[in-house]
């Protein structure tokens, strides 16, 4: 026969099970966290845009060995040894008037890499059209910084 003490303690265990499961913490918020810890990120959303404009000539890491590459008459330049060349300087203004390119000589010529400048404010359009082109390439700008080479010491 089964005691009556016997009865407590197993419904007991199974009050006890029940409030563990009421504790635990629910998937909802765990997302919540990853959403918070995801907010946007310009060097992440700079290497989409490099993914989708640039590697075709440069390479999906930036290293000059796109599948277009061999066709330019001027090689795509490793864009990870921008600080190195640039003595240990990253230098922010001079890429983001290279990459717009509307500005320089060689957009009329001898340039191979498109004028990006031109190309994205045709395709965004409208009166935000200039506000946008410099967003995607304060981005792309930010994906170049955060592939660079470590400079070796001399
Ligand atoms: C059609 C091939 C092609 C594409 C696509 C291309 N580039 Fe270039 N890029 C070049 C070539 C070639 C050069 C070397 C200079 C020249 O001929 O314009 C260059 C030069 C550069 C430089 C100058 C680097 C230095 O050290 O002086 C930067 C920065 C650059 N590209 C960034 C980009 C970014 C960012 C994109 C995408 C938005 C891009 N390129 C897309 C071909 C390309």
């Amino acid at each position: 026969m089964t005691s009556p003490r016997f009865l407590t303690a197993v419904s007991l265990i199974a009050v006890a099970f029940a409030a563990a499961c009421q504790t635990a913490p629910t998937p909802q918020s765990e997302e919540t966290t990853t959403a918070v810890d995801t907010v946007f990120n310009p060097a992440e959303r700079g290497q989409e845009l490099f993914t989708e404009y640039c590697q075709s000539c440069h390479g999906a890491e930036g290293r000059g060995n796109g599948p277009l590459a061999e066709l330019l008459k001027i090689p795509p330049p490793d864009l990870t040894l921008i600080t190195e060349r640039a003595n240990g300087v990253f230098p922010v203004d001079m890429l983001a008037t290279y990459i717009d390119g509307r500005g320089g000589v060689e957009s009329h010529g001898t340039r191979n890499m498109p004028v990006w400048g031109n190309i994205w404010t045709d395709t965004e359009g409208g009166a935000d059209a200039d506000q946008a082109v410099a967003e995607q390439i304060s981005e792309l700008i930010e994906f170049i910084r955060s592939i660079q080479e470590d400079i070796p010491d001399l």
